[in-house]
């Protein structure tokens, strides 16, 4: 390992001290800058994941690019295991299940290993069902046990009389009479031979543990609560690479994620897995209103991920299709798709942002996505839905301009490395209010690397296994000069969300897990988000003082809670940075909470090992109405005066209009600035 001082060889800041008083008035933006999130199935993250569903390969899903077949399956006696294709399949989407065929001792069946094991956790009631074919008269036990011992947690019998020709359901519910200690273990359906006259089909063999909310079909608890969390305001979903599918014909087509589990046939994802779809457009639906978050929805925009994209003639059902999506989810109980929805037992959701495709510029799409493909979708959705925020795949469909095109929003992703992250404050600084941008996905992903001259990137630069601190602290930059500029930015998502430790194809992530819940990790990043998320300032205020670097801040209040905030991040300085700092209004005495996070600077919280350190402190303010604390290097911190702490001070009064982040329009007029030099020279 590096020592630090070889590290930042010339790039250690020396400590400043820091003095500035927070203006009462003057800022650019008055808009609550979102913390949001953005997920898409990778990394095994839909079923297993944060959707509850813990068998795997429940339903023989499948395509020529990942076929069908009884993987995660296992004989108990002296069964045979075959995929069968069926004459008189389970429904026209479920096509093929597991036959199990012979076996002489006494008790035969199958096992499923689960995504990687199976929780037993004796406080969870957990509900179950399976489709069966063939003649079958008695007893079916379910069995929850260990992989590699006899130790059995919990146990279902379901007595069943099915047909040979004809496809019967049986439901089960179960508790684990204690917990295990791991994940390593298995669900066995297992019957007395006897019984059974000739082979037996399954399908559709599930299990849920406790869901969020109690929702049928729905999402892991503890997922579903480090999410919320972060308090987040927007939901990208059903993804970035997700919505765009690897190749013909294949695209996320939210018509065959609808209805009853029986109805879905799968898409072969692009994370290298078949998707169950059990996760469809409904239940991410249900999940962004779970979780208080503005949905934003992603419409597949004529690109395949192999560079293949739609010709303007072949593009209109697309078109149609994403005007039916926004129907199905919006449209009264009048209207062709509403009342689709309507029969399915759903009220209307609201739509206020869509955006067209994902990372269009890349996969050969950025000539077809400038020439046809962005308009074709922008004139249909906003001549229907005018109030709609459209936003563009990638920033600068405009090539004149170097912003999104027409009266719509752009996403602008960055996957990066901490030095460039962090020399990134002042990159929106001279972007454009007019066309005020997402920052859809955004991560530090490698870690610095330096030749004799300095640091550089280099295309296969070592990249992290899980976010580490000082990358953190880099985002928090960042994230700290798009929040000053929030007239600009509606908002950020770190990407991607969510590792599986056993199967990923995307590292770092957010949040790491397994099939263990006590193997849950909140990863840096996640604590330096959840900090500045959970303290939103709504109006920015400008500073006195300037120069940033080693620290960097931004300050203002909040027209919800009264308070006036700074938020702060230190990166590389020689030492503790001294803060003194006053806001107008505030005056003598007032009493103040400073909370910030630390960690080694290269260290990365593991399972059981969260190194992230959080540390509160009340500062007091002087005779003068001054703060004084410090920060230490490579932290970042909120320092918050709440309304009834402000002494005599000033106390908000009336709600600025764009509370609540309403989208976009109408922001900040007027203050087009060099569209094409923006965000140029970063390092
Ligand atoms: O976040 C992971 C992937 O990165 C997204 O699917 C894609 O949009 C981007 O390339």
């Amino acid at each position: 390992m590096f020592s630090k001082a070889l590290l930042y060889s010339g790039f250690i800041a020396a400590v400043q001290a820091v003095n500035f008083t927070v203006k009462s008035s003057g800022g650019n933006a008055t808009s609550p800058y979102a913390y949001g999130l953005m997920f898409e199935d990778i990394n095994n993250c839909g079923d297993g994941g944060v959707y509850a569903e813990l068998v795997q390969n429940r339903a023989f899903q499948g395509n020529p690019i990942f076929p069908k077949s009884t993987v995660y399956w296992h004989p108990v006696g002296s069964t045979t295991l075959s995929l069968s294709n069926d004459t008189k399949p389970l429904s026209s989407a479920l096509t093929s299940s597991l036959q199990v065929t012979g076996g002489n001792n006494s008790i035969v069946g199958m096992y499923n290993d689960g995504f990687w094991g199976f929780p037993a956790v004796a406080a969870w009631e957990y509900k179950g069902s399976f489709w069966v074919k063939g003649d079958l008269n008695g007893n079916l036990s379910v069995t929850l046990q260990g992989n590699y011992s006899s130790d059995v947690y919990a146990k279902a019998s379901v007595h069943v009389t099915s047909g040979a020709d004809s496809w019967t359901q049986y439901n089960y519910t179960f508790q684990p009479t204690h917990d295990a200690l791991a994940a390593n273990n298995t669900l066995h359906f297992t019957w007395n031979a006897a019984c059974a006259n000739g082979p037996l089909n399954f399908n559709l063999l599930s299990l849920f543990p406790p869901t969020y909310k109690n929702r049928e079909n729905g999402n892991r608890v503890d997922l579903m609560d480090a999410m919320d969390g972060l308090k987040p305001s927007f939901f990208r979903a059903p993804g970035g690479n997700n919505v765009e599918g690897l190749q013909p014909p294949y695209w996320w087509n939210w018509t065959d994620t609808l209805g009853p589990l029986e109805d879905r046939a799968g898409f072969p994802g692009t994370w290298g897995y078949e998707n169950t779809d059990g996760l469809g457009l409904i239940e991410y639906m249900l999940w962004a209103s779970d979780l208080g978050m503005e949905p934003l929805l992603a419409v597949w925009s004529g690109l395949w991920l192999n560079g293949t994209s739609l010709t303007l003639e072949e593009l209109q059902p697309y078109v149609q299709s994403a005007l039916d999506e926004l129907e199905f989810l919006m449209g009264d109980a009048n209207t062709l798709w509403g009342a689709k929805r309507e029969a399915l037992g759903y009220g209307p959701f609201d739509i206020k942002f869509v955006e067209v495709g994902n990372e269009d510029s890349l996969s050969k799409g950025g000539e077809s996505y400038r020439a046809y493909r962005f308009k074709a979708f922008y004139e249909a959705i906003s001549a229907k839905y005018p109030d709609i925020t459209i936003i563009s795949s990638f920033y600068d469909v405009d090539e004149k301009t170097g912003t999104p095109t027409y009266n719509a929003s752009g996403d602008f992703h960055e996957y990066a490395i901490p030095l460039q992250m962090s020399s990134q404050f002042g990159y929106f600084d001279n972007y454009t209010s007019e066309h005020p941008i997402l920052i859809g996905e955004y991560a530090v992903i490698e870690y610095d690397t330096f030749n004799k001259s300095g640091p550089e990137w280099y295309a296969g630069a070592p990249r992290a296994l899980y976010p580490f601190w000082y990358g953190s602290v880099a985002e928090a930059i960042f994230l700290l000069g798009a929040e000053r500029n929030s007239d600009k930015i509606i908002g950020s998502s770190y990407a991607p969300s969510f590792q599986n430790y056993n199967r990923w194809e995307w590292i770092p992530d957010l949040i790491q897990y397994d099939a263990f819940p006590n193997n849950t990790v909140l990863s840096t990043s996640y604590y330096m988000i959840k900090l500045l998320s959970n303290t939103r300032i709504t109006e920015n205020l400008p500073t006195t003082e300037a120069t940033f670097g080693p620290a960097y801040w931004v300050a203002g209040r909040s027209d919800v809670t009264g308070s006036h905030i700074i938020k702060a991040a230190v990166y590389n300085s020689t030492g503790n940075v001294p803060f003194d700092v006053n806001f107008e209004g505030v005056g003598a005495y007032a009493d103040g909470k400073l909370t910030y996070l630390t960690a080694p600077m290269n260290a990365s919280s593991t399972i059981g090992n969260n190194v992230v350190k959080t540390t509160t402190e009340n500062v007091r303010a002087n005779a003068q109405g001054g703060f004084s604390f410090s920060l230490p290097e490579y932290s970042v911190a909120v320092f918050e005066v709440t309304a009834e702490n402000c002494g005599k001070g000033y106390h908000y009064g009336s709600k600025s209009s764009r509370h609540g982040w309403k989208g976009w329009k109408n922001w900040g007029k007027g203050s087009v600035r060099n569209w094409n030099q923006w965000g140029q020279g970063w390092w």
